[in-house]
């Protein structure tokens, strides 16, 4: 990662992420204090690792764009995650995808979050999902309780298709960019919260 004096403001976070990735403005910092935009994955959508529900191509390199003060990444729910990308430790309940962690998301007792100053957490967004998985379905609100243990001022950037319930006291929602992949894709959200 780039060496950038930290923490930013949202504004230098767009601004890094222009110069770096190169795509165009679609991103924007609203009256109301917000980092909001769009990102139209348009043709680069391919899962590298082929693995089911993974990160489309792209996805990792521009939040690593937004987030170049970070010091240390989890990844959670990180099932085969391209870690040449954004370098990190991964958390999965699968024992079998061999993760720094193997812990249930929805405790983490395992997990020194503390030390993480990035997560990126990609749940599976339905039953149906979670069957593809071998597992049950995660209770969001419950993960968003176990990451209260993230150090103030650590970032979730949280990619789903929908908003997972959270304390406004322990998080403030500081950005919320839509997620375009291809046609007959779901739409999804990557929600941006920052620990207060
Ligand atoms: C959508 S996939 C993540 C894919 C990943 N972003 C990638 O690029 O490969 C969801 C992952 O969550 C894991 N998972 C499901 N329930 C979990 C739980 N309770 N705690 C931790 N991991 C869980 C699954 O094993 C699966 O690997």
């Amino acid at each position: 990662m780039v060496e950038v004096p930290g923490p930013l403001s949202l504004e230098e976070r767009v601004d890094h992420y222009v110069k770096t990735t190169k795509y165009p403005r679609s991103l924007f910092v609203s009256e109301d204090g917000r980092l909001v935009g769009t990102w139209i994955m348009g043709n680069n959508y391919t899962v590298r690792s082929s693995y089911y529900g993974g990160y489309p191509a792209g996805y990792l390199r521009r939040i690593k764009a937004l987030f170049p003060d970070k010091k240390r990444v989890l990844h959670l729910f990180s099932g085969r995650v391209e870690l040449a990308v954004l370098p990190g430790d991964t958390v999965d309940i699968n024992p079998a995808l061999a993760p720094t962690y193997v812990d249930d998301a929805q405790t983490l007792t395992g997990v020194p979050l503390e030390s993480y100053d990035l997560v990126l957490a990609d749940p599976p967004y339905s039953i149906e999902d979670a069957e593809r998985y071998r597992t049950t379905m995660i209770k969001r609100n419950v993960v968003m309780r176990a990451l209260q243990r993230l150090p103030a001022g650590a970032h979730v950037a949280w990619l789903d298709q929908v908003l997972p319930m959270y304390r406004k006291e322990a998080f403030d929602l500081d950005g919320v960019i839509g997620m375009v992949k291809s046609t007959n894709h779901r739409f999804r959200v990557v929600t941006l919260f920052r620990r207060r």
